[in-house]
């Protein structure tokens, strides 16, 4: 059952393993639980209270940014050490207007984070920001994945990799760690339909729909400092249905 405290809401998933918190503008954050300690998964867009709740539901833990933007990192300040990417620390700062109230240290690919009853691996995920990350509960086979496998892909902001760049990084993650995982949990949900758990077999049909990129069948959403801003949704599906994948990323 959603509780709520400190202007979050939060519940418990995966049999009580993680907590799954929704801050007031609606990014997902998930706090993982082990026997020994926890590990926060990024810190949403809010400046509510959310070391407060954290300290409440786990007495000892680490907290990663899955990647530099905004909307993931607002409340990196509320706590002691921030564990980002190299790749990614400009874009905290920016964030930050420059400098850092708060320690940070490197994220890096394969490292492990110790619960005590079960590890979880830092995974780079480059593409939406070159020093994107997934964190992989090993034991519990869930990928969480920020804003790397997402319904909706963008590869549109400073730092990203474009679609094919992005396209490696998957080939990648299925070839080394496609038996580890049943699914992903990103930190944004359907606009319509909400939260909800990616299926594995998304990261192929999200290959695909990069692979059947047609410029003639893309929308302008958009523009950046970049130019235009193009969106291709695969097997002539609409945006807004349940089931469909798309990619958004600067006109080449
Ligand atoms: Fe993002």
């Amino acid at each position: 059952m959603q509780k709520e405290k400190y202007n979050y809401r939060y519940d418990f998933i995966d049999e009580g393993k993680a907590v799954h918190i929704i801050d007031a503008t609606g990014v997902n954050l998930f706090l993982l639980v082990g026997s020994k300690r926890g590990l926060l998964i990024d810190t949403g867009q809010c400046k509510d209270d959310l070391r407060s709740l954290c300290d409440e539901l786990c007495s000892d833990y680490d907290v990663v940014n899955t990647h530099g933007h905004f909307d993931h990192v607002v409340a990196d300040y509320q706590f002691d050490k921030i564990y980002v990417s190299d790749n990614d620390l400009p874009l905290l700062k920016q964030v930050y207007g420059g400098s850092l109230g708060f320690e940070t240290e490197s994220l890096n690919d394969g490292q492990l984070f110790d619960l005590g009853d079960r590890k979880v691996k830092a995974i780079a995920l480059p593409g939406h920001t070159s020093g994107s990350f997934g964190f992989l509960d090993m034991d519990r086979r869930i990928l969480y994945s920020g804003d790397s496998l997402m319904r909706n892909v963008s590869l549109q902001h400073i730092g990203n990799l474009g679609p094919l760049g992005y396209r490696a990084t998957l080939v990648r993650l299925l070839s080394e760690y496609g038996n580890d995982f049943d699914y992903a949990i990103p930190a944004h949900g359907h606009r319509a339909f909400g939260f909800r758990p990616l299926e594995k077999e998304y990261i192929s049909k999200m290959i695909d729909c990069i692979d059947s990129v047609d410029l003639s069948r893309c929308v302008v959403i958009g523009s950046n400092e970049f130019g235009d801003i193009l969106r291709f949704v695969a097997d002539g599906k609409k945006y807004e249905d349940y089931d469909s994948v798309s990619v958004e990323f600067s006109r080449p």
